[in-house]
C-alpha cells in the first residue's frame, strides 16, 4: 500500500496565499474527490502535488509514502508514480501521443526492463479499444487540435498506459458528452484497485454516479473544510455551498 499525504499545505502565487493549509491523506485502493466553488484552489493543489514551478509551497508537506517529494521536479514526481490529468492539457506540437506515452511508459522503468514496440502496440491497441478511440489518435501530435472531449479522452489513455500509483484528475469530466462521459469513467475504473489511488476533482456528482468515491472532500477558500463520503457529494448538489457552509459557520457569499 502507498500513501500520499498532503500535511498543511500553504502554496501562494505572487505572493497572494491562494492555499492556506490543506490537509489530505489518500492510499492506494482509494479514490477521493474534491468539491469547491471555482477559485478555491483546486487546481493549485494538483499543480503543486505534482511540482508546478510556478506554485510555491510556503509552508508544509507532501509526502510520499512518508518521504517528502516538494524538493523533487515534475518528472521525478511521475517517476515515482504520480500522474496529473490538467483542467486544460497542453498541446505539444512535434511530440506524437504514442511516443509520449511510451517515453513515459519507460521513464518509470530500469533499462533492462523497458517496453519493446511490439508490448507497447498491444497494450496501446487494448486500451484504446477500451476507450473508443480511433487508432489515428495515437499518431497525432499530442493535444495539437484534439477537441475538449478529445483531450479528456486522451488523458484517460495515458492514464491507462502510464499506470501511476497516483493519479489526480482535475476536471475530467468537464465537457464531455454523455457517451464520453461513460467511457471516462469505464477507464478510470478499469484502474481501480489495490495498486491504484485517485484524486478526482469535480463539480458535479453526476461524474461521481459512475465511479463512485471512498472520500469526498469539500474544498473552500483555501482549505479542505468537510470530508465525508460519496453521499456528501449527494448532499451538496441538494444544499450548495451556500448550505453547506452556513452549517459550518464558514462565511461564504454566492457569486450571482
Ligand atoms: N498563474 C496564476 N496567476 C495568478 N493567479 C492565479 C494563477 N493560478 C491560479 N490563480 C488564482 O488562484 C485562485 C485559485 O485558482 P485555481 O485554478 O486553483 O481554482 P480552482 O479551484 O481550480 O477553480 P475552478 O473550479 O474554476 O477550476 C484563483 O483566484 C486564481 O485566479
Ligand atoms: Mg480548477
Amino acid at each position: 500500500m502507498s500513501v500520499l499525504e498532503v500535511k498543511d499545505l500553504h502554496v501562494a502565487i505572487e505572493d497572494k496565499e491562494i492555499l492556506k493549509g490543506v490537509n489530505l491523506v489518500m492510499k492506494t485502493g482509494e479514490i477521493h474527490a474534491i468539491m469547491g466553488p471555482n477559485g478555491t484552489g483546486k487546481s493549485t493543489l494538483s499543480a503543486a502535488i505534482m511540482g508546478n514551478p510556478n506554485y510555491e509551497v510556503t509552508k508544509g508537506e507532501v509526502l510520499f509514502d512518508g518521504k517528502n517529494i516538494l524538493d523533487l521536479e515534475v518528472d521525478e514526481r511521475a517517476r515515482l508514480g504520480l500522474f496529473l490529468a490538467m483542467q486544460y492539457p497542453s498541446e505539444i506540437p512535434g511530440i506524437s501521443n504514442a511516443e509520449f506515452m511510451r517515453a513515459a511508459i519507460n521513464a518509470r522503468r530500469e533499462e533492462d526492463e523497458k517496453i519493446s514496440v511490439m508490448q507497447f502496440l498491444k497494450k496501446l491497441d487494448k486500451k484504446m479499444d477500451l476507450l473508443n478511440m480511433p487508432e489515428e489518435m495515437a499518431e497525432r501530435y499530442l493535444n495539437e487540435g484534439f477537441s475538449g472531449g478529445e483531450k479528456k479522452r486522451n488523458e484517460i489513455l495515458q492514464l491507462l498506459m502510464i499506470e501511476p500509483t497516483f493519479a489526480i484528475l482535475d476536471e475530467i469530466d468537464s465537457g464531455l458528452d454523455i457517451d464520453a462521459l461513460k467511457v471516462v469513467a469505464k477507464g478510470i475504473n478499469e484502474m481501480r484497485g489495490e495498486g491504484f489511488g485517485a484524486l478526482i476533482i469535480t463539480h458535479y456528482q453526476r461524474l461521481l454516479n459512475y465511479i463512485v468515491p471512498d472520500v469526498v472532500h469539500i474544498m473552500m477558500d483555501g482549505r479542505v473544510v468537510l470530508t465525508g463520503d460519496a453521499e456528501l457529494a449527494k448532499r451538496l448538489e441538494a444544499e450548495g455551498y451556500a448550505g453547506i457552509s452556513a452549517e459550518l459557520g464558514i462565511d461564504y457569499k454566492e457569486e450571482v
